[in-house]
C-alpha cells in the first residue's frame, strides 16, 4: 500500500479502512511457531520505510547503523538518543504495516534498567516504535526483564555485538569454540527475561540453528546462517547503495550504486546541455 503523496513528497496516511493490519510481536511470534520465515530490513527515512513494508517486509528495524550509513560515521559508537529519535519519527510517519524496532544506542541503557527504561520510553512515545532492541547477553537479562514487565518489548541482540566492538577486539565472528554453549546459555537467559525475540549477528550457522531450535521465541539472523525464524540485513547493502569490501554474509540483491550513478549523470548532462527543463518541467503564464 502507497502512501497518498502531496506535492513535495509528504502523504497523508491512508484512512483506517485502508489501513494494513499491523505486525505484532505475536505476529512473529506465530511464524516461529509455524515454521514460517520473516524479513526485517533497517530503514532511517519515511520514503524507505514505506517502500520496503509494500515490498513485504515484516520489520523494520530503526538501526544504530544510522550512524554509519547516514551519519558516514566509521563505528555505530557515536549516534546518539536524538539523531535515532529523528530516525524513527521519520520510519513511524512513513509506515503503516510493519512492526518497528528502535536500537537503543550506546550510552544509553547499559547504566542501569531504570536509564534503560527511561531511553526507550522515548522511543516509544516520542519515535513511534514499537519495540525496541538492545546489545548484550545474560548480564542485560534484569534490564530486559524491567522493561518487558513495564510494557515495552525487547530484542536482545547477541553474537558480534557492534557497540561493543572495540572490547571484542574488531568485526569478527563470535560463538566458535566453547562461546557456541555460552551463546545459548545467553539467548536462554534473555528469553527467560522476556525478550520477544533474540537476534543474532555472525556466528557460525550451526550455532545459531542451535539456539533457534532451543528457543520458543523466534531468533533473526545475520550472518548466522540459514534456520534462524527471521533475517536482518543492513539495507544499503543488500540493496547495493553500499559499495566495497562487504561482510561475507552480505548479498547484494539490486545494484543501486549503478542506477543512482546513471541517474545523476543524466541529470548533470541534460542541464548543461539545457535538455532539461524541457517545456513539459515548465509553467505558462497562463
Ligand atoms: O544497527 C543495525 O543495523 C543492526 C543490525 C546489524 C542488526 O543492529
Amino acid at each position: 500500500m502507497t502512501l497518498q503523496q502531496a506535492p513535495y513528497g509528504t502523504g497523508a496516511p491512508a484512512s483506517p479502512a485502508l489501513r494494513p493490519a499491523r505486525v505484532r510481536t505475536r505476529t512473529l511470534q506465530q511464524h516461529k511457531e509455524r515454521g514460517e520465515k520473516f524479513t526485517m530490513l533497517t530503514a532511517y527515512d519515511a520514503l524507505t520505510a514505506s517502500l520496503f513494508e509494500d515490498a513485504g517486509v515484516d520489520v523494520l528495524l530503526v538501526g544504530d547503523s544510522a550512524a554509519n550509513n547516514v551519519l558516514g560515521e566509521t563505528t555505530t559508537l557515536p549516534i546518539t538518543v536524538e539523531d535515532m529519535l529523528v530516525f524513527t519519527r521519520a520510519v513511524s510517519r512513513g509506515s503503516q504495516r510493519a512492526l518497528i524496532v528502535a536500537d537503543l544506542p550506546f550510552g544509553s541503557y547499559e547504566n542501569s534498567p531504570a536509564q534503560a527504561f527511561s531511553t526507550a520510553a522515548r522511543f516509544l512515545k516520542e519515535g513511534g516504535a514499537h519495540a525496541v532492541k538492545i546489545e548484550g547477553g545474560a548480564h542485560q537479562a534484569e534490564t530486559v526483564a524491567h522493561l518487558t514487565q513495564s510494557g515495552i518489548p525487547v530484542i536482545a541482540h547477541i553474537g558480534f555485538t557492534p557497540q561493543s566492538e572495540h572490547a571484542l577486539g574488531g568485526y569478527r565472528v563470535q560463538g566458535r569454540d566453547d562461546a557456541g554453549a555460552r551463546l545459548l546459555e545467553d539467548a536462554l537467559a534473555l528469553q527467560a527475561a522476556g525478550a520477544f525475540a533474540v537476534l543474532i549477528e555472525m556466528v557460525p550457522a550451526s550455532v545459531a540453528a542451535a539456539v533457534d531450535e532451543a528457543l520458543a521465541v523466534p531468533t533473526i539472523g545475520i550472518g548466522a546462517g540459514p534456520s534462524t525464524t527471521g533475517q536482518v540485513l543492513v539495507w544499503q547493502d543488500a540493496l547495493g547503495l553500499r559499495t566495497g569490501r562487504m561482510p561475507k554474509f552480505v548479498k547484494q540483491f539490486a545494484d543501486l550504486r549503478s542506477a543512482m550513478e546513471q541517474g545523476v549523470k543524466d541529470y548533470v548532462r541534460e542541464v548543461a546541455e539545457g535538455s532539461f527543463p524541457a517545456d513539459e518541467h515548465s509553467f505558462d503564464v497562463a
